[in-house]
């Protein structure tokens, strides 16, 4: 009744940006993204203790941090033959501590595979990808490792609505993802919140949800060739698409800042002298630079000259996986 998973987050090339269902967390369009090592969140679950009890990087958990880890233990109940009973979950990631990087997608897929590990249920990456989905959408794209699309699918109980690996983690081993991390501040409109705004608000929501799920074959293309330039061009594009479709809200919602615009000229300009470096961008001011092994270095370096406080390069990374070894 006790297991321990092991799972890395990822980066999108192609974002989720709006939910056709809030309770469900089902997707207007399907994405696609890289499972990034060496970061890690690990997560044990217990099953039949005398009440719930949620601890994450040592503190407990409340309110809605705690209501989304209840979500997913209570569908694996729902599953699970014989009611394995009330649960103790502890996670604890290697994050670097307030870099700003979202542990959420790690942390949820790690939750996924360990809580139906210890409930007894088989390994099964489609049903821990759409378990992973109920506590954080892009955390269903981090079960398994390499290159994952989340299918948007059709059914309105979310059951086709699952992340699928396109490439494994040794397909690409030279690309690179360095994140530059601008600003440590918490954001001010948490995801959940800016996509629900932009969904709601802006007129450019119709466009975005047609031209992201156009990219997203072209992206799995671009992959399949190891094409760095056709991908970083896509990746840029698609980002700057999604911020926009946050600019035209009402409210705007602007997750930049003027370091992020910064880095992002600077980028342009090294691209100019030949160094093949293009970005990404989720929702904060904190730029993740796509690159291959032989730039990275130098990615680092331009990242830190333009104000990164902190950077991590990241490789693709491979499956979450079961660990013998236990938290608690
Ligand atoms: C900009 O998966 O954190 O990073 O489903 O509401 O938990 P919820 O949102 P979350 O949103 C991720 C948004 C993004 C793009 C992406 O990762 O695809």
């Amino acid at each position: 009744m006790k297991a321990t998973a092991l799972a890395h987050p990822n980066i999108a090339l192609v974002k989720y940006w709006g939910k056709r269902d809030d309770a469900l967390i089902l997707p207007h369009q399907s994405s696609l993204s890289m499972t990034l090592a060496p970061l890690s969140v690990t997560t044990t679950v217990e099953f039949g203790v005398a009440s719930d009890q949620v601890e994450i990087n040592g503190h407990t958990a409340k309110g809605s941090e705690r209501d989304r880890v209840l979500r997913v233990l209570e569908a694996v109940r729902a599953e699970a033959q014989g009611k394995p009973g009330p649960a103790r979950m502890v996670s604890r990631g290697d994050f670097p501590a307030s870099a700003g990087l979202a542990s959420s997608a790690a942390a949820f897929a790690a939750l996924a595979v360990a809580a139906r590990a210890a409930a007894g249920l088989p390994g099964d990456p489609k049903a821990a990808s759409v378990l992973a989905r109920l506590g954080s959408g892009s955390a269903c794209r981090s079960v398994q490792g390499g290159f994952c699309e989340w299918k948007k699918g059709e059914r309105a109980d979310g059951a086709d609505s699952y992340a699928v690996q396109r490439f494994d983690e040794k397909h690409w081993p030279e690309l690179r993802m360095v994140v530059a991390v601008l600003n440590r501040e918490e954001k001010e409109v948490k995801s959940r919140d800016g996509m629900k705004h932009t969904v709601e608000t802006s007129p450019y929501y119709e466009a975005w949800k047609r031209d992201a799920e156009a990219e997203v074959p072209r992206a799995v293309e671009l992959l399949q060739r190891k094409d760095l330039q056709g991908l970083g061009e896509l990746s840029e594009r698609n980002a700057w698409r999604m911020h926009a479709t946050g600019l035209a809200a009402d409210p705007p919602l602007c997750y930049l800042n003027a370091s992020t615009l910064g880095l992002i000229q600077h980028l342009r300009e090294q691209r100019k002298k030949g160094i093949p470096v293009w970005f990404t961008l989720d929702a904060g001011p904190n730029p993740v630079l796509l690159t291959d092994a032989a730039h990275e270095v130098k990615a680092e370096a331009l990242a830190r000259a333009c104000g990164a406080v902190e950077v991590v390069r990241c490789v693709p990374g491979g499956d979450a996986v079961l660990k013998s070894e236990h938290l608690f």
